[in-house]
C-alpha cells in the first residue's frame, strides 16, 4: 500500500441499502476500490457503540440519538470498506450536501439536501462515512474484527480471489457430479479428486497409461516406440521387480521365486516401486506403465495412491504366437522365466488373474484393444492413433 492510500468505512442505514448501486457506481468512477462489502444487522447495543466510535456527537445529535439508533436497527445496514488515495476529499465531494449536484434542479428552502436526495434516492443522513485514519480503523475493527484490511486490495481480496480460482472449478465439479448417472458413494471424496485433477493452479497433469497383454504380446516392444514418438516415460513393472530382486532387497528371494513360477508379486511392493520410479521422473509429460495392473486389487490401490489413468492399452495376441516369441526371446534374454515351464505358468496366471482386470476396465470403457499378432509396425500404427487422440484431449 502506498503512503497516501487510505481506508474508509461507509455505512448505509437500512433505508438506503436498496440504492447502493448508484453510490457504488459513483465511488468506482472516482477510483475508489471497494475492498469489502457486507450486509450487517446492528442491534441497539451495536448501533450505540458504532455511533460512539463514529463521532463524538454534538448536543443536538445526542438528542437525536434514539431516533438514529432506531433508523440503524430497523433492518440490515450495508457496510463498505473502501480504499483510495486522498479518500476523504473524494467522499466529501460525493456526499457532502453542498457538493452534490442534482440532475434536476431542486426547489424550496432545502435545495442542497433535495439535490442529494434526488441523486441518490435517500437523505444524506442515511449514509455514514468515516475516513479519518483512527476513527475509520476503529469502526472497521468494531464491525469486522476478523477483517485484515492491510492485506486487502483488488489483487488480495478474498472474494475476488475465490471467484477467479476456486468458484469456476467448484461449479464445474458440482455440475459434473449432478450429471453422473451412477452417483458416487462418497461424493465429497469424488469432488476432492475432481478438484485436484482439474486444478488450474497446478501444472498440467501427467497422464498415465497402462499397457497390458499376455507374456510376449509385445508390451515392451511397443512401449519403446511410444517413448520415441510421444516422449513418455516407460516403466515396466516386471523390470522394476527384477531390479529390486537384484539389489539384494529383503524381498529379493520372494520376488525371484514368484517370477520363476509366473506368480503375481504382492501389489504393495510393485506399487511402491512404481511410485518411487515415477517420483524420480519429474520432467516427463506422462507415464507408460507396462505389465500393470496384473491383478484387480492393484488397479484400485494404485489409483488411490498415485491417481487416475487415461486408459489401459491391451495387446491381444494368441497364446501360440506369444509362446513362439518368448521361446525365441529366451535364447538371449537370460530371464529366469523365459523357459517353457515358466511360460506356461505365466499364461495360466494371465488368464486367471489378469484377464479379469482387462474385462473390468473394458466394461468401464477404459480399455483400448489392439490385435498384437501382426507385425510390430502394423500393431504400432493402431496404437499410436489412440495416443494421438489422447494427446489432443
Ligand atoms: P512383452 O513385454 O509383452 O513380454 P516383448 O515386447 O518383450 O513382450 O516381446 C516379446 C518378444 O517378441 C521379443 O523378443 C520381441 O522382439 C518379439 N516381438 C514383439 N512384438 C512382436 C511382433 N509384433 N511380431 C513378432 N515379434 C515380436
Ligand atoms: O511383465 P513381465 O513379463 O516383465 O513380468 C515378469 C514377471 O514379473 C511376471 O510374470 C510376474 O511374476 C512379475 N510381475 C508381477 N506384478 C506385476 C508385473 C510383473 O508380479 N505387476
Ligand atoms: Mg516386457
Amino acid at each position: 500500500m502506498s503512503q497516501s492510500d487510505s481506508f474508509g468505512l461507509l455505512l448505509f442505514a437500512p433505508a438506503a441499502v436498496s440504492k447502493k448501486a448508484t453510490v457504488i457506481k459513483d465511488l468506482k468512477q472516482q477510483d475508489c476500490e471497494i475492498v469489502y462489502e457486507e450486509q450487517i444487522r446492528l442491534d441497539v447495543e451495536r448501533a450505540k457503540k458504532f455511533l460512539e466510535l463514529y463521532s463524538k456527537p454534538s448536543e443536538e445529535e445526542a438528542n437525536r440519538k434514539e431516533d438514529t439508533i432506531a433508523t440503524l436497527t430497523e433492518d440490515s445496514c450495508l457496510a463498505l470498506v473502501v480504499k483510495k488515495k486522498q479518500l476523504s476529499t473524494t467522499l466529501k465531494q460525493l456526499f457532502e450536501q453542498n457538493n452534490v449536484s442534482a440532475d434536476k434542479e431542486g426547489g424550496g428552502e432545502n435545495t442542497e439536501e433535495n439535490a442529494f436526495s434526488t441523486k441518490y434516492g435517500f437523505p444524506s443522513d442515511l449514509i455514514y462515512y468515516c475516513t479519518d485514519k483512527e476513527n475509520a480503523k476503529e469502526c472497521i475493527d468494531f464491525l469486522f474484527p476478523n477483517l485484515d484490511i492491510r492485506s486487502m486490495s483488488e489483487s488480495n481480496n478474498p472474494r475476488k480471489y475465490l471467484e477467479s480460482t476456486v468458484v469456476p472449478i467448484l461449479t464445474s465439479g458440482l455440475t459434473q457430479l449432478c450429471k453422473l448417472e451412477h452417483k458416487p458413494e462418497h461424493p465429497c471424496e469424488w469432488l476432492g479428486q475432481y478438484l485436484i485433477q482439474h486444478d488450474p493452479t497446478l501444472p498440467p497433469k501427467k497422464k498415465i497409461y497402462f499397457v497390458l497383454g499376455g507374456p510376449g504380446s509385445g508390451k515392451g516392444t511397443q512401449c519403446a516406440k511410444l517413448v520415441t514418438e510421444f516422449h513418455l516415460c516407460h516403466l515396466s513393472a516386471g523390470d522394476l521387480l527384477r531390479k529390486e530382486m537384484q539389489s539384494g532387497s529383503p524381498n529379493g528371494q520372494m520376488i525371484d521365486r514368484m517370477i520363476r513360477n509366473g506368480e503375481i508379486v504382492p501389489g504393495h511392493i510393485t506399487i511402491e516401486l512404481l511410485k518411487n520410479a515415477m517420483e524420480e521422473q519429474s520432467e516427463t509429460r506422462g507415464f507408460l506403465i507396462d505389465g500393470f495392473p496384473r491383478k484387480l486389487d492393484q488397479a484400485g490401490a494404485f489409483e488411490k495412491l498415485v491417481g487416475d489413468f487415461e486408459f489401459i492399452l491391451f495387446l491381444d495376441c494368441p497364446q501360440e504366437e506369444m509362446e513362439r516369441r518368448l521361446l525365441k526371446r529366451g535364447e538371449s534374454s537370460g530371464r529366469s522365466d523365459d523357459n517353457l515351464e515358466s511360460i506356461r505358468k505365466r499364461f495360466t496366471t494371465f488368464i486367471e488373474t489378469t484377464m479379469p482386470v482387462v474385462e473390468y476396465y473394458r466394461s468401464r470403457e477404459k480399455l483400448v484393444q489392439v490385435d498384437a499378432s501382426r507385425s510390430v509396425e502394423e500393431v504400432y500404427k493402431d496404437i499410436r492413433s489412440y495416443f494421438i487422440e489422447s494427446k489432443s484431449v
